[in-house]
């Protein structure tokens, strides 16, 4: 991806293109640091072309400064009305345009801010957007377009932005450009590529890559030992064997202790209760929660963040077989309580629940559970927010605060206790599904079940957000990320 700089003075040569973002109804320059005499070109050229600031307007021309060769003005709207996704789609759309155009290196000046947020809030904002706005996945391409991509992003400073405080955005911006771009390669990985222990050996890659993390990864004998009996079920029908794998960051004095628990199902067919065939191939994606979580562990470790984190990742594959666990078993998790398996396509929980319990022994104030654990979640929230649900209000409504900070939204479902009556089973503890009706609520109440007593709790259903089926609110088609951001500004919190 391109290389990020402070575009301060004047480069060497001049870059390709500027592109200047700005709303309707004010001059495209206000806010962005120029000398008088660059700035009264400038202003003289926007007037000639006359930009509105119009959504989705992009008008170009030769620059007057030595600066660049070309300007080019692209439209955001009603500041008023500035959303997160908005300003994402125009980075996006600025990196499309440069790419097209063969511009390989250019400058960015982003004097907007959006709704709701502080100035400082919507810089950070914009920032990180920018650093991963040209994300692809060519991986598995033969032909790759490397030549063809934006080396250099000079990102123009803001009036009053001191060169420190702008580095230190950027440098922030970069770090978790490389976690949001771990767990989107982690997410676009297909089912053959990122088998459970795959997903273990790239977690170990990663954790050789930066310091103060330590990886164990627990296989068949260490899980049969821990009895767990969820994550050993839903494995059951696949020749891949299950990995359960734990990332810790253990500093000298931690301020506080959490677990991250991830859904790591990398490819989930339903089980004996298969899947129909059309859409199927998205179940790679069931994997995006386990990849959040390593995206996190690797932003903590560069952060050197003074807290204890622990990542909990059960990794399976869920497939039908002769071996597979059928509906009707009967499954005893770790924790002990005993599971009818009434759909082996409800399988997230049922390898979540031995996370969570697993989760104790490194006694978390909080543990946070992410996971594309429903469908349902998809139908009452679209692609917009993830579900979050929990036992700690308090904690749900700082996670909601931030994340419509940071731009990754989740909106809470609730928990009643009368929910625990759909799961009733006639034969074992609980059965894994309830009936139609509620299917985001059931599932977080299935997993309620299995987390520690007296920690705070919250599971994010980020089945909706977590990968997209074509490119939306300036994400790209696929694995989006989701709930990085969100995760490192909670721990920052934590922090403060
Ligand atoms: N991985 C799916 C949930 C899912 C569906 C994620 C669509 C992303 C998009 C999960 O394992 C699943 O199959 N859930 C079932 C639960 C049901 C059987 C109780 C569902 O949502 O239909
Ligand atoms: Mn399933
Ligand atoms: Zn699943």
């Amino acid at each position: 991806m391109a290389d990020l700089y402070q575009l301060r003075t004047a480069p060497e040569e001049p870059l390709d293109c500027i592109y200047i973002l700005h709303c309707s109804g004010s001059d495209p320059l206000d806010g962005l640091e120029f000398s008088a005499k660059d700035r009264k070109a400038l202003k003289a050229k926007a007037k000639a072309l006359g930009p509105r600031g119009d959504e989705d307007e992009i008008i170009s021309g030769e620059c007057p400064l030595n600066l660049a060769h070309r300007v080019t003005f692209v439209g955001l709207g009603d500041e008023r009305k500035l959303t997160h996704a908005k300003l994402r789609g125009a980075l996006k759309r600025v990196m499309n345009q440069a790419t097209k155009n063969r511009e390989y290196q250019i400058g960015i000046g982003i004097p907007v801010r959006v709704h709701g947020l502080s100035d400082a809030e919507s810089r950070i904002f914009a920032l990180r957007e920018s650093a991963i706005a040209d994300y692809t996945f060519d991986h598995f391409k033969s032909k790759k377009n490397e030549f063809d991509k934006v080396d250099g992003l000079h990102i123009l400073p803001l009036a009053g932005e001191s060169e420190k405080e702008f580095e230190e955005r950027l440098q922030r911006a970069r770090l978790l450009r490389t976690a949001v771009q771990l767990a989107r390669d982690l997410g676009n990985r297909p089912a053959n590529d990122l088998t459970p222990e795959a997903f273990a050996s790239a977690v170990r890659e990663m954790c050789e890559e930066v310091s103060g993390l330590r990886v164990t990864v627990l296989g068949i004998k260490e899980l049969l030992k821990e009895k767990m009996g969820g994550i050993l079920g839903v494995s059951r029908g696949s020749q891949e064997e299950p990995r359960m794998i734990i990332i810790e960051h253990r500093p000298k004095k931690p301020k506080k202790s959490i677990v991250l628990v991830g859904k790591g199902v990398t490819f989930d067919a339903g089980g004996i209760s298969l899947k129909p065939a059309a859409g199927m191939g998205w179940m790679k994606y069931d994997m995006c929660g386990a990849a959040t979580v390593v995206g996190v562990m690797r932003a903590v470790a560069e952060l050197e963040m003074p807290i204890k984190v622990v990542g909990l990742i059960p990794a399976v594959e869920n497939l039908p077989s002769g071996t597979a666990t059928k509906p009707g078993d009967i499954l005893t998790m770790s924790s002990g309580k005993t599971v009818e398996v009434d759909n082996t396509d409800a399988e997230g929980r049922l390898i979540l629940a031995d996370a969570l319990h697993h989760a104790e022994r490194f006694n978390p104030d909080v543990i946070l559970d992410y996971a594309t654990l429903t469908g349902a979640c998809v139908v009452a929230l679209g692609h917009e927010a993830a579900g979050i649900m929990g036992n700690d209000p308090e904690l749900i409504e700082t996670l909601k605060k931030i994340g419509s900070d940071v731009g990754e939204r989740v909106w809470p479902l609730p928990l009643y206790d009368e929910y625990l009556g759909y799961l009733k089973s006639e034969w074992a503890d609980l059965k894994n599904a309830g009936e139609r009706w509620g299917g985001v609520v059931t599932a977080g109440t299935f997993l309620k079940q299995f987390v520690p007593e007296k920690v705070s709790w919250a599971h994010m259903d980020v089945a909706g957000v977590a990968y997209n089926e074509k490119e939306h609110n300036g994400l790209p088609k696929g694995a989006t990320g989701f709930g990085v951001d969100l995760t490192v500004a909670f721990l920052e919190q934590l922090l403060k």
